[in-house]
């Protein structure tokens, strides 16, 4: 039995739509790794709270209504990312649900390696 499809359309810097399909349940990482998606160096800490790299910003609809508040090792990864928005998250940390399925992102154009710095 098949988890509900739901799709996450991806805004890259350039202005490029990437619209990739997910499953309820998948965190954002996962759809990018799931689909391959060329977003250079995304997600290299694969979801463990330690890179930054996953850094995506939402419509301010959606970061309101997003089902789970950053924890505070979101938050401090956070800070060290850049072009960081008031809508800003972790992708690896969004759980994707019913409600937000078709959400629009936005990919920031440097992704930033917090260990590297
Ligand atoms: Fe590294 Fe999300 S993938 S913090």
């Amino acid at each position: 039995f098949k988890n509900k499809e739901i799709t996450v359309t991806f805004i890259k810097a350039n202005g490029e739509r990437i619209k990739a399909k997910g499953e309820i349940g998948n965190n954002i990482l996962d759809i990018v790794v799931n689909n391959d998606l060329e977003l250079d160096g995304y997600g290299a800490c694969e979801g463990t709270l330690t890179c930054s790299t996953c850094h995506l910003i939402f419509p301010k609809d959606v970061f309101d209504n997003l089902p789970d508040k950053p924890t505070e090792e979101e938050i401090d990864m956070l800070d060290l990312a850049q072009e960081r928005a008031p809508t800003s998250r972790l992708g690896c940390q969004i759980i994707m649900t019913e409600e937000l399925d078709g959400i629009e992102v936005r990919v920031p154009a440097t992704i930033n390696d917090a260990r590297q710095t």
